[in-house]
């Protein structure tokens, strides 16, 4: 590799000075600056290979420059070096993404130390830059909803522990993700993740699936088989559709997570495990207990910490963010130009109501950027449904004149849906007529005059 170039960002010169001396002499390139200005401009023209950052400096200080160079090049190493007793400002630079930091006064070798490191870091991180940003991409959690919000702060703070979550909500949510989000953030990111889908397994499978077998130990067992639970060993094991496990498969997880060992079918041996559960369900487990399909026991060990992923329905505010999202995500997926999305398209998205939650928004991106042939996907570019469905004045003045109880935050927004949606279905059971309409359901002209104002209803908007 050629001589590595360091920038050092310091107001004092004789600091500068003896650490031109030090690097120099080890054979580094140095390029000096004495204002944080200064400093960025030298980083965007000298490219260096990583930069020495003083935190105290007057004008700009260390923690913005330290900012700026991070928006313009986010992986280049920055060793930040801060004054005697200003360790949290320390501590505060690193949590901006400074690679180490050196407390001044410092000896030249504690300086050259930690250049190696982060040179070896940061060399190392190019290399998987690319790779690890593709999944990083991948397993984001895209939304800021009150509802989602929650989600993400039940997720932080289930991290770090051991503790073993039920993930509930409806199909398509992002349960799998919230599982993967959490393991990824935990003790045991390193390890495996593993996944059992307890619903796609057939009964007479799932416990040597779960649990391993010795080979001969059935028919058909010709091979030893290690169980998902010693594979998941120091690491994390997702149970998907935890909901669909029989009574007896049932007992014998709820026998891993009270001893924490398990044992192969056709072994009388235990193993030791130690594996965090991550449980998820579409189903509702209380009503599954009452109806005695599911143990009480096991639910009560798998829901320390329960967290509920709301349907896309109930946090609208998050589809425009998704939308953007993936139009950007399947447009470099897809290799194709990168695709814009009118408003109006955002906006027919947003007001569809989406069974299929996020995985059916996904779907439905993912599909427009590969059909549509223009640069800009336009309203009418959407599926028929979601364009449909979306015309019909926002609300579901659909099939049936229901109204949306989840969309409606307070009592009196439900209130007025409800009234608008009746309205409407009525007038055009009476083909818009005012008169009749205002006759049939008894309130005087000038009052439904009034309510179609207030709630802009017109036989143009009703499609
Ligand atoms: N907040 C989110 N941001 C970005 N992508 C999301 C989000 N939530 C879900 N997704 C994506 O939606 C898809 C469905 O999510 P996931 O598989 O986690 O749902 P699930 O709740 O496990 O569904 P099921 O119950 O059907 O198994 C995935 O591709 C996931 O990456
Ligand atoms: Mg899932």
């Amino acid at each position: 590799m050629a001589r590595a170039r360091i920038l050092v960002i310091d107001d004092e010169a004789a600091i500068r000075d003896s650490l031109r001396m030090t690097l120099e002499y080890e054979g580094y390139e140095f390029v000096g600056a004495a204002t944080g200005q200064e400093g960025l401009s030298l980083a965007d023209r000298e490219a260096p290979d990583l930069v020495l950052l003083d935190v105290k400096m007057p004008g700009m200080d260390g923690l913005e420059v330290l900012d700026r160079l991070r928006s313009m090049n986010e992986t280049l190493p920055v060793v930040v070096i801060s004054g005697h007793g200003t360790i949290s400002t320390a501590v505060e630079a690193t949590k901006k993404g400074a690679i180490d930091f050196i407390e001044k006064p410092f000896a030249s070798d504690r300086v050259l130390v930690s250049l190696r490191n982060a040179l070896d870091q940061g060399r190392l991180r190019d290399e998987n830059r690319s790779l690890k940003k593709a999944v990083e991409v991948r397993h984001q959690m895209i939304g800021d909803s009150a509802g989602l919000k929650q989600v993400m702060a039940a997720v932080g703070r289930a991290a770090p522990t051991n503790a073993t979550v039920l993930i509930h909500g409806e199909s398509g949510v992002g349960k799998e993700l919230v599982a993967r989000t959490i393991h990824r953030n935990s003790l045991r990111s390193r390890e495996r993740f593993v996944q059992v889908n307890c619903a796609a397994i057939p009964e007479e499978l799932i416990e040597s699936e779960l649990f391993g077998h010795e080979k001969g130990s059935f028919t058909g067992a010709t091979e030893k088989q290690v169980g998902k639970f010693e594979q998941a060993d120091r690491g994390t094991i997702f149970l998907d559709e935890v909901g669909d496990m029989s009574a007896k498969t049932q007992a014998k997880v709820l026998r891993v997570l009270q001893e924490g060992e398990v044992e192969r079918l056709g072994s009388a041996r235990t193993i030791k495990v130690d594996v965090r559960v991550i449980a998820a369900t579409n189903k509702n487990l209380e009503e599954e207990i009452e109806k005695g399909r599911f143990r009480e026991d096991l639910y009560f060990r798998l829901a320390v910490i329960p967290i509920y992923v709301p349907s896309l329905r109930e946090r609208p505010e998050d589809i425009p963010l998704l939308v953007r999202h993936y139009v950007d995500y399947f447009s470099r997926e897809n290799n194709v130009r990168q695709k814009r999305i009118a408003q109006a398209a955002i906006d027919a998205l947003q007001r569809y109501r989406w069974k299929g939650n996020v995985r059916e928004l996904r779907n439905t991106v993912e599909r427009l950027i590969i059909m549509t042939t223009g640069d800009t996907i336009d309203t009418s570019d959407l599926p028929e449904i979601v364009r449909s469905s979306s015309l019909a004045g926002g609300s579901t003045v659909g099939a049936a004149p229901g109204t949306d109880s989840s969309r409606a935050g307070t009592l009196r927004e439900f209130k007025d849906s409800a009234e608008r949606a009746y309205l409407v279905a009525k007038l055009r059971e009476n083909g818009w007529n005012i008169s009749k309409t205002a006759e049939i359901i008894d309130t005087p002209r000038s009052n439904l005059y009034k309510k179609l104002e207030q709630y802009q209803i017109s036989q143009e908007t009703d499609g």
